[in-house]
């Protein structure tokens, strides 16, 4: 059963000091959503203050815009969503993730990932884009786009998106808007995990 083993890798996070963030953090922020059901990873950057104090992903004000843009696409937050990030732990002042620290907690991440099998990974924003994509693409160029890479030894389909921090400065729903680019890469996504 996937939820045994994914509560032995949370058990293991909770004692993990493989990088510096394991000390400052209050929790370790595991995943959100339902693995039984979930047919898309969303990986967001790293926790925030909000969600280290609760423990539990995009909870803040990007991720109450998140919810929002889920709900216009159809996109069920709780059962067709597994969400993580790029890693476990808050980075103090919510600093970008450096790059060994993303290594460090790498071998939670694609166990994760394969663990769910999902039908597609969205990277939601530059940081997670750049943990899995070596070029040097921006976000606002690539998005929306379904790429085919291989992660963890297996060829998997990653669509990446604006991360909502981003859309919290920008209010229109113009065509051509990022509001509105969201909402056409979310129910893309929409179509693209239902069967
Ligand atoms: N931003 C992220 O990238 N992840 C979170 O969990 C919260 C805010």
């Amino acid at each position: 059963m996937n939820t045994e083993i994914l509560e032995k890798l949370k058990k293991e996070c909770l004692n993990c000091r493989r990088c510096e963030l394991g000390i400052t953090r209050t929790n370790i922020v595991f995943s959100d959503g339902n693995p039984q059901t979930a047919k898309a990873v969303l990986i967001g950057e790293a926790p925030g203050e909000n969600e280290d104090k609760t423990g539990i992903p995009f909870v803040g004000r990007a991720g109450k815009l998140l919810n929002e843009f889920l709900a216009k696409a159809g996109i069920s937050r709780d059962n067709d969503l597994y969400i993580i990030n790029t890693v476990k732990c808050r980075p103090p002042k919510n600093r970008v993730p450096t790059d060994n620290e993303k290594a460090a907690c790498e071998s939670y991440l694609l166990k994760q990932i394969e663990i769910i099998n999902p039908k597609i990974l969205i990277f939601c924003g530059a940081t997670a884009l750049r943990s899995f994509y070596g070029k040097k693409t921006a976000i606002s160029k690539i998005r929306g786009e379904v790429l085919e890479l291989k992660i963890g030894g297996e060829i998997r389909k990653c669509i990446p998106i604006f991360h909502p921090s981003y859309l919290l400065r920008y209010h229109s729903l113009e065509e051509g808007s990022p509001r509105n680019l969201m909402l056409k890469d979310l129910k893309k996504i929409k179509s693209l995990i239902t069967d």
